[in-house]
């Protein structure tokens, strides 16, 4: 069966990718990920906020003069917050390229595209295959027109594709007014893939407590239905490869967002769920679908069932969405 695939220009065995979540900063599960079949992983994001304050410590040391930087480095207590700060970051970098042979892809996450973004090429030179570009900002102040939101996302695009030579992919999450265009626009401005959707952190209300509630609920596979459709609409349409994100949990969204056309599938919630072992069955559940329809190939299938490809390309519109409030409860 050949299951092999193409992302950001780099040869995949598979299209499973171990999207970017906590267990992926950790070498051993890195190790067995590969082990147990991934063809890729993503790891988690190093922030914006910790880069900017490792530079800031740099600066601090450099303004009182002190010459031992990793001494000096536990004079500030704040850094321990974050699980892994920008050394251990590219170190991670170095040791899991050094691990395995399947792509190791590094992310940053952030909102500007100030001086952070150079990191970019610090995670270039610790010999990731490439770099996932997580563009995570609310638009919370009212004067910031959609157009402003739209050019700041080309902005850091452009900031890290200056920077580095490995293919750049941008995460985004669905609160566009126009999706399409907007990839085609990040396409042109050299995403090398669009990874769709990150999903935005969003507060409840405690009622008890009145307060707000900040966790994190995992995904549900429910959730693949907008990538699915956005996914549908792109794929063939732009040149950057495209990335299924949100809402995997078996092999069954794994083939869906495969014939909508996307060239990887991630999943991070129900790695968390059922731990990293469950790779293997999204792997194995995807050869058996294909198995038992007598395919031999992923490429046979991958997009057959986009916008482009269906014979009637509307069901991914508006005149759909008519027939379905109509029919809805006639059978
Ligand atoms: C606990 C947790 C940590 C995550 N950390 C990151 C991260 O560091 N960087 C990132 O780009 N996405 C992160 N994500 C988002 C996932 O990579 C993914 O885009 C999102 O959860 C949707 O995929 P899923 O439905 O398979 O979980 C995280 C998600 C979870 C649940």
């Amino acid at each position: 069966m050949d299951l092999t695939t193409r992302y950001l220009g780099l040869e995949l065995r598979n299209p499973l990718v171990a999207g970017a979540g906590p267990f992926n900063a950790e070498l051993d599960n890195i190790k067995r990920l590969e082990d147990l079949g991934a063809g890729a992983v993503v790891l988690p994001s190093i922030f914006e906020e910790q880069i900017e304050h490792e530079q800031q410590l740099m600066e601090d040391l450099i303004t009182v003069g002190t010459d031992s930087y990793a001494e000096a480095l536990t004079y500030f207590p704040s850094q321990a917050a974050y699980a892994v700060d920008p050394v251990r970051y590219l170190d991670l970098i170095r040791r899991a390229t050094a691990a395995v042979d399947i792509p190791v892809i590094g992310s940053l996450n952030g909102a500007t595209d100030h001086g952070w973004v150079e990191y970019a090429r610090q995670i270039e030179e610790a010999g990731a295959d490439a770099v996932e570009l997580n563009i995570y900002f609310i638009p919370s102040d009212l004067d910031l027109t959609g157009r402003a939101v739209e050019q700041r996302y080309i902005d850091i695009l452009k900031t890290v594709k200056a920077a580095v030579r490995i293919p750049v992919a941008v995460k985004i999450g669905p609160y566009f007014s126009a999706i399409g265009n907007m990839a085609r626009e990040l396409d042109k401005a050299g995403a090398d893939g669009l990874v769709l959707f990150n999903r935005f952190y969003q507060p409840d209300i405690d009622l008890e407590r009145l307060a707000l509630v900040s966790d994190l609920d995992l995904s549900r596979p429910n959730e693949c239905r907008l990538p699915l459709l956005w996914l549908g609409v792109l794929a063939g349409r732009v040149k950057a490869s495209l990335a299924a994100s949100t809402g995997v949990d078996s092999a069954v969204e794994v083939v869906k967002y495969l014939l909508a056309g996307a060239d990887v599938v991630m999943t991070t919630s129900a790695l968390l769920r059922e731990g990293v072992q469950h790779i293997q069955s999204l792997r194995d559940g995807l050869e058996h679908w294909l198995a038992a329809r007598g395919i031999h190939s992923l490429a046979a299938i991958r997009g057959c069932m986009s916008h482009r490809n269906i014979p009637d390309p509307m069901a991914f519109e508006r005149a759909n969405y008519i027939r379905i409030l109509q029919g809805y409860g006639r059978k």
